[in-house]
This record gives structure tokens, sequence and C-alpha cells, in this order.
């Protein structure tokens, strides 16, 4: 592999640079246990990449992908690059993220295309085409479960990306799922650019190489292109309400709950990890735990400021950026509601639509937070610590309980 780049770096032609071996080199034994020389190599790189020459979308990518790549040996390991969240055209990439259809599309091109690269890796592994994280693979009924379920998490955003009739019937015996599942990749992969086949392959260096950590990370990106959306529709609810217009904000609060109902599915998959294979793998994430996921406390934070002592604890100290954005006056959807009714500026259809739309959004906001909460439980254990630094388990368990809207 050292000398692979060695080879490249003669040239040093930054769109031929050897992604694919170093990626294999990572999935061979995790990113925690990765050959020493080749990350002195790699950092080397990375300290003379601004000079060489190439497009900037090149430099970009490899930028991008060395951030991740390098985290543990910089010993700044976390959850964004774990995730490898830079690399992924999420919501925030689209051309105008504020423009609403434009952000969905590219949430539900990420969705379909991280789905079916789950099922691909399945059914790959299961036909053996694979050597990919070999530890402790799951036996024919776990991937057969996965597919389904899969199918079913993939499938709204399948039908509105026009990839699949809404009137194709699930199929319910075991073959037939496996056959699905292979048509969605098929299907998915016929209908995704080079460019984001690249960043998806890019994204996938596994902390170590036990089977089911692909389908944790792939789960992961999913919800946090979800919540990237959520952020979206509820900036433009909090700019809708601020501007005189309580339906339009009622409109993206709907679609905000929409979107996170339409997520759910993503749990009843993740479930079907094992116990023992993630305890097994967590010993490796130390460091990277979603209470560092920025869209998640950025959406929080635009339904109402949080309370000063949330504000003070580790929920917020883990994502100092978003804590800023609330320091410095970050608008929230329950503050344009209060100015719109001290200056009497509501109709009380307008009052009615929004006051409906914001429950409707609380209540799958916590039900949301109760069935992680569940699945995280389930998984560590009702007094198990989080990766985050936090208690775990039993700060989640007080978090369901914190109101969504004042
Ligand atoms: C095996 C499954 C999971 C387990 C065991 C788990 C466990 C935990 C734990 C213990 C925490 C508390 C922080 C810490 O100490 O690390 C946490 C926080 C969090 N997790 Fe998970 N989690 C799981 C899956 C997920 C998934 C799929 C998502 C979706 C992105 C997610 C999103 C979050 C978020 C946003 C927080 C921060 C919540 C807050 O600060 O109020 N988790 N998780």
């Amino acid at each position: 592999m050292v000398r692979a780049l060695a080879e490249w770096r003669s040239e040093a032609e930054l769109s031929a640079f050897p992604y694919a071996s170093v990626v294999d080199a990572y999935q061979l034994v995790g990113k925690h246990f990765v050959d020493r020389e080749l990350l002195a190599c790699l950092a080397e790189l990375r300290d003379t990449l601004a000079t060489l020459p190439g497009d900037p979308t090149d430099q970009e990518l490899l930028t991008g992908f060395l951030d991740t790549a390098l985290d543990k040996w910089d010993e700044r390991y976390d959850y964004q690059t774990y995730l490898a969240l830079g690399l992924l055209l999420g919501p925030a990439n689209a051309s105008d993220p504020s423009d609403q259809r434009a952000a969905q599309r590219r949430r539900d091109r990420l969705t379909v295309q991280l789905v079916a690269d789950i099922l691909q890796f399945e059914l790959d592994a299961e036909a053996g085409k694979t050597e990919r994280l070999p530890l402790m693979r799951p036996d024919a009924r776990i991937v057969s479960k996965r597919c389904r379920l899969g199918l079913r998490a993939a499938r709204p955003a399948l039908t509105r990306l026009g990839l699949e009739d809404p009137a194709a019937a699930p199929t319910p015996d075991r073959s037939g799922v496996a056959e699905q599942a292979a048509e969605l990749c098929r299907t998915v992969r016929l209908d995704t650019r080079p460019d984001e086949q690249l960043r998806l392959e890019l994204s996938m260096l596994p902390a170590y190489t036990i089977h089911d950590e692909y389908l944790f990370i792939r789960v992961l990106q999913c919800f946090e292109s979800t919540f990237a959306l959520l952020a979206e529709h509820l900036t433009a609810a909090v700019r809708g309400l601020t501007e005189g217009q309580p339906v339009v904000a009622a409109g993206r609060l709907d679609a905000a709950s929409a979107g996170l109902r339409e997520a759910a599915p993503l749990f009843s998959l993740l479930a079907t990890m094992r116990i023992e294979a993630f305890r097994d793998f967590r010993c490796y994430t130390e460091g990277a735990s979603a209470i560092q996921s920025r869209s998640y406390k950025i959406v929080e934070a635009l339904c109402r400021t949080p309370d000063p002592e949330r504000l003070d604890s580790a929920a917020f100290h883990n994502v100092p950026e978003v804590r800023d954005r609330v320091l410095a006056g970050l608008p929230t959807l329950d503050g344009a509601l209060r100015t719109a009714e001290a200056d009497d500026r509501l109709t009380p259809e307008g009052r009615e639509t929004l006051a409906q739309a914001m429950e409707g959004f609380s209540t799958t906001f916590v039900q949301w937070r109760q069935t992680h909460y569940r699945l995280a439980a389930r998984m560590l254990g009702e007094e198990r610590s989080g990766t985050g630094y936090t208690e775990g388990v039993p700060y989640l368990r007080d978090a369901r309980s914190i109101p969504v809207f004042r």
C-alpha cells in the first residue's frame, strides 16, 4: 500500500489518487489498527497537499478524505469524522438548501444510496463475495430481515425519486425479499453518479472489522441526513413565521414531522444489530458519540432556546459551534411565535394551524427520543455509559422529557 502511494506521488495527479487501495487497507483491519507507516505516509502527503496541481474539487475531496482517515492519528477522532459527514452530499449540499424540493431530493438520493449500500454489503457477504469486515457474519435469517427492513426504510424516498412504482406489492417470502433487495441495489446503482459513488465508498472507514459496524455507520449517516433536512425545514419555518406567514411555517413543520416519522424504520433495521457485535466494536469507537451531532442539536435549538442547565451540560458542550450560535441569539420557532403573538399578528386560523403543526412535531420528536432510548438501553443495558462521556442511558432517560417547545 505504501508503495502504491509512493508511485502515485511520483505523478501526484490528484484525480488518480489510489482511494480504493487506501480504503481497502483501512477496511482490512479497521481504522483503529491501520499500519502506522501508512498513516505517517498519508499525514506527510496532507502537509504538501495544497502545493499539488489539480482541480479544486479533487483537492477538496482528498482533503475531506484525509480529515476522516487521519482522525485517530491526530487524536481528534469524533462523531463527524467517524461518519465522514464532510464527504457525503446531504441536504445542506443542495444547490439551494433553502429550496424545499432541492433539499428533500438530496436527502432522498443519499438515503436510498446508503440503504442500498447496506443491502449490497449484506448480500455480498452472504454470497461470500466480499472479505470486508469479516468478523461475526450474520446468519441467513438476519440477512433476510435486514433486506425486508431496508426495503421498507428506502421505499418512500425511492417512490419520490421515481425509482419505484408505489403500487408494487412487497414480496413476503425470504428468497423474494433477497431478490427485491438485489433489484433495489441495481436500480440505485444505475441512478448513482460516479462522484456520489466515490464519496459513498470513502465514507466507510469502520473502527474495527465486525460485520455489523457497517450497518451501524450507514444507519447513523441516514439519520444525519434526515436531521440536516429537518434543520432546513425548521429554519424556513422560523423565517415564515417571522415574515407573517404562519401557514408556510406550519407546512414546513409538517414536512419536518413527516421526514422524522419516515426515518423511524431505520431504528428497526438497526435493531437487527447483534448486541455482542455492538459491544465488541464499540471498544474502538470511544470518543465518537452522537451527542456530538450538530444537526440534531440545531434542530433542538431551532424549536426553542435550550434551558441554561442544558446549554451548560455535555449536551451542548459537545457541539461548541451550535452552542455559540445559541448564545449569539439563534432565532427559534418559540421566539418567533411569542413575537407574533405580542404584535397581534396571528389570525385565529393561522394560530390554530401552527399550534397543530407544533403539536405534531413535538409528538414525533419525543417519539424519536423514546425509540432511541429503548434501543440504547437494549444494546447497552440500563446503566451502561455511552461513548460521549455522559452517564449514558440514564442521560437519555432524562432527556426524553425535555419539552420540545415552551
Ligand atoms: C446501538 C444503538 C445506539 C446506542 C447504544 C446509542 C446510545 C447513545 C447514548 C448512550 C447516548 C448518550 C450520549 C453518550 O454518552 O454517548 C446517545 C446520544 C445520542 N444518540 Fe444514540 N445510540 C444509538 C443509536 C443512535 C442512532 C441510530 C442515532 C441517530 C443519529 C443516535 C443519535 C443520538 C443523538 C442525536 C444523541 C444525543 C442526544 C442528546 O444529547 O440529547 N443514536 N446515544
